[in-house]
C-alpha cells in the first residue's frame, strides 16, 4: 500500500514538474499544447505515426516537436539536420542519458556498468564486418542445434508453433554461442533467464523511470531491480571463475582460451572492473541489447513474407544456389542479395521503431535551421518520415522488397544498398558513433535463420487461424503481432 502510495505521490509532483517546461514557441508543434501537452502525449501513444507524418510533410527541412509524457520531443528528417545530430558530442546530446532512461541501468545492471561503456566500444572492433567472418562456423553450428532443439519438426507431418517466442528462443541461443560460447549456451535454464530478462527488468524500469533520482536507490531495493541481473550471474560467475583458474593453472601457453564475448570482456576489463559480477552484468547488458531487437525483425520479415507469398520461391532459389556454390559461408549469405533487399524494405515499409537516434539533450545545441535545443527535452530522427519520402524511395507506399537488390543488379553500389548499412536515408541502426555494433553479426545470423527456414521447411497459416498481419503501433514502436501461429512442416527432397 505503502509502495503504491509512494508511486502515486511521485508521479504527481512528476507531472507537475513536466508541466513547468515549456515548449520552444519559435520551434512549431505537432499536435497542440493543450493541457500542457498531456492530451497529445496521451493520443500519441496510439497515432505517433499519424503525428510523424504530418511533421514530415510540414516540416521535412526543419525541427518540429511533439510534447511528451517525460519531456517534449524535437524532431528533424533532413539530412542535414541529422547529420547534425550524429555527429554531437555525447556531453552536447548523449545517447547515455536516453538509454539511462529506458534501461534505468544505475539500478538495473549497476552503476559501474551505466557509468563506463567500454564494453559497447569493445564489440563495434570485435564485431566489425571483417571480424564477423570467423565467428560463422559457430553461428551455423548452433543455427542447426537450435532449429532441432527449439522448432523440432518431426520428419513426416506438421507442428504449429507461436512464431515470436519460438525464434526469440532460437535467437538468443545463436546470439548466446557468440556470447557466452560452449557449454553455457546450450543450458536450457541460462537461456530462460536471458529469455526473461527483458521482461524481468520492464516493471522496474517503469517504475525508477517516474521517480525523481534521490528516491531511486531506496525505490529499487522495494522492486528489486537487480533480480533479473542477479539471475543471469547465477549462471555466468562460475564460468568466468572456471576459467580464469584455467587460465592460471594452465599457463598462457598451453591454454586456449575460448574464442566469444564473454572472454573478450574478461580479457579486456580493467583491473577495478573485472570482478566476475561486474562482468556477468555487462554480457546480460549485451543480451538486453540483442533479444527483442533481434527478434521483432525477423517476425515482421517473415510475417512479410507471408503476406507476399509469390517472393518465397525466388528467394528459395537463391538461397539454394547460392549454398551450392559457396556453401554456409560469409560468401554464401553475402550472394543472397535479394534476401538482404527483402530484410531492408521490410524494416523501411514498417519496421519496428519509427524514431531513431534519439539522445537527451544535456546542454543548449543551436541546430543550423536556426532551433535553439533545450537542455532537457530529447531530439531524435523522424525515421518514418525519412523511410516514405519519395524522394529518397520512389512510390515508398507500395513493397518492394526487390527494389535494393534490383539497384545492385543495375551497377548501384551494393554497399550502399546492403541491409547492415546506416545512413541519415536508412536509420534502423541508428547513425554515427552509437549506431548499432551488432548489426554486421545479427544481419548474417537473420539471413541465415531464413536461409534455413526456405531452404528446410514449408509453412503456412493454420487451417482456421487469421493471418497475423496486423501490427500494433504503440507510442514510436512498430510492433508486430507476437502470437501469431504458423504451421511448418519438413520439405520433401526435390526429385
Ligand atoms: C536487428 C537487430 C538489431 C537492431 C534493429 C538494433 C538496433 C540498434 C539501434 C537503433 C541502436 C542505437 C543506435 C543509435 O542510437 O545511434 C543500437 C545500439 C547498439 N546495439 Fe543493436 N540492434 C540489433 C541487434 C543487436 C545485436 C545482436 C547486438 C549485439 C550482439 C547489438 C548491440 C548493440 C550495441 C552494443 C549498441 C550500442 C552501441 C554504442 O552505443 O556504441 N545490437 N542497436
Amino acid at each position: 500500500m505503502e509502495l503504491y502510495l509512494a508511486i502515486a505521490c511521485t508521479l504527481i509532483l512528476w507531472l507537475v514538474l513536466r508541466a513547468a517546461t515549456r515548449p520552444r514557441s519559435d520551434v512549431p508543434i505537432v499536435g497542440g499544447r493543450l493541457l500542457c501537452g498531456y492530451v497529445t502525449a496521451a493520443k500519441a501513444i496510439f497515432i505517433s505515426k499519424r503525428y510523424l507524418e504530418e511533421g514530415y510533410q510540414k516540416y521535412k527541412e526543419r525541427t518540429f516537436q511533439i510534447p511528451g509524457f517525460l519531456a517534449w520531443t524535437y524532431y528533424v528528417s533532413s539530412a542535414k539536420l541529422i547529420t547534425e545530430i550524429r555527429k554531437a558530442h555525447d556531453d552536447e546530446l548523449s545517447f547515455w542519458a536516453d538509454l539511462e532512461q529506458a534501461q534505468q541501468g544505475r539500478y538495473t545492471l549497476g552503476p559501474s556498468i551505466a557509468e563506463d561503456d567500454w564494453h559497447f566500444a569493445l564489440l563495434h572492433k570485435a564485431l566489425s564486418s571483417s571480424r564477423v567472418e570467423n565467428l560463422l562456423p559457430d553461428v551455423f553450428d548452433e543455427l542447426e542445434f537450435a532449429f532441432d532443439k527449439v522448432l523440432s519438426i518431426p520428419e513426416t507431418g506438421a507442428k504449429v508453433v507461436k512464431f515470436y517466442g519460438t525464434f526469440l528462443e532460437i535467437l538468443v541461443r545463436i546470439n548466446n554461442r557468440i556470447l557466452v560460447g560452449l557449454p553455457l549456451c546450450r543450458d536450457d535454464d541460462y537461456t530462460k533467464s536471458c529469455n526473461k530478462f527483458v521482461d524481468g527488468i520492464a516493471i522496474p524500469v517503469i517504475i525508477l523511470s517516474v521517480c525523481p533520482n534521490w528516491v531511486k536507490p531506496i525505490v529499487a531495493r522495494m522492486v528489486g531491480a537487480q533480480k533479473a541481473v542477479k539471475a543471469g550471474e547465477r549462471f555466468l560467475v562460475p564460468v568466468i571463475m572456471e576459467r580464469l583458474q584455467l587460465e592460471t593453472e594452465r599457463g598462457s601457453v598451453s591454454y586456449e582460451k575460448p574464442d566469444d564475448v564473454l572472454q573478450w570482456f574478461v580479457d579486456a576489463a580493467a583491473h577495478h572492473q573485472s570482478d566476475p559480477k561486474e562482468i556477468a552484468g555487462r554480457v546480460m547488458s549485451i543480451n538486453l541489447a540483442s533479444t527483442h531487437t533481434s527478434a521483432l525483425p525477423l517476425t515482421r520479415i517473415f510475417y512479410d513474407l507471408l503476406a507476399n507469398s509469390q517472393y518465397i520461391e525466388p528467394l528459395r532459389e537463391e538461397a539454394e544456389l547460392a549454398i551450392k556454390d559457396y556453401g554456409w559461408t560469409k560468401d554464401g549469405l553475402k550472394a543472397m542479395i535479394k534476401l538482404d533487399s527483402f530484410f531492408k524494405e521490410s524494416m523501411r515499409f514498417k519496421g519496428i521503431n519509427m524514431s531513431s537516434l534519439t539522445r537527451r539533450v544535456m546542454r543548449p545545441m543551436q541546430l543550423s535551421d536556426g532551433t535553439l535545443l533545450p537542455a532537457g527535452a530529447n531530439v531524435a530522427a523522424n525515421a518514418w518520415g525519412v523511410h516514405h519520402d519519395p524522394a529518397i524511395y520512389p512510390d515508398p507506399e507500395t513493397f518492394e522488397p526487390f527494389r535494393f537488390s534490383t539497384s545492385i543488379e543495375q551497377g548501384e553500389s551494393a554497399a550502399h544498398h546492403a541491409f547492415w548499412t546506416a545512413s541519415s536515408e536508412y536509420l534502423l541502426w541508428g547513425h554515427g558513433s552509437h549506431v548499432c555494433a551488432g548489426r554486421y553479426l545479427i544481419t548474417h545470423v537473420l539471413k541465415g535463420v531464413m536461409a534455413h527456414i526456405l531452404l528446410n521447411y514449408d509453412f503456412k497459416i493454420p487451417e482456421g487461424e487469421k493471418s497475423p498481419k496486423k501490427e500494433l503501433f504503440i507510442s514510436v514502436a512498430a510492433v508486430p503481432n507476437m502470437k501469431g501461429k504458423i504451421e511448418f512442416c519438413r520439405r520433401q527432397a526435390k526429385q
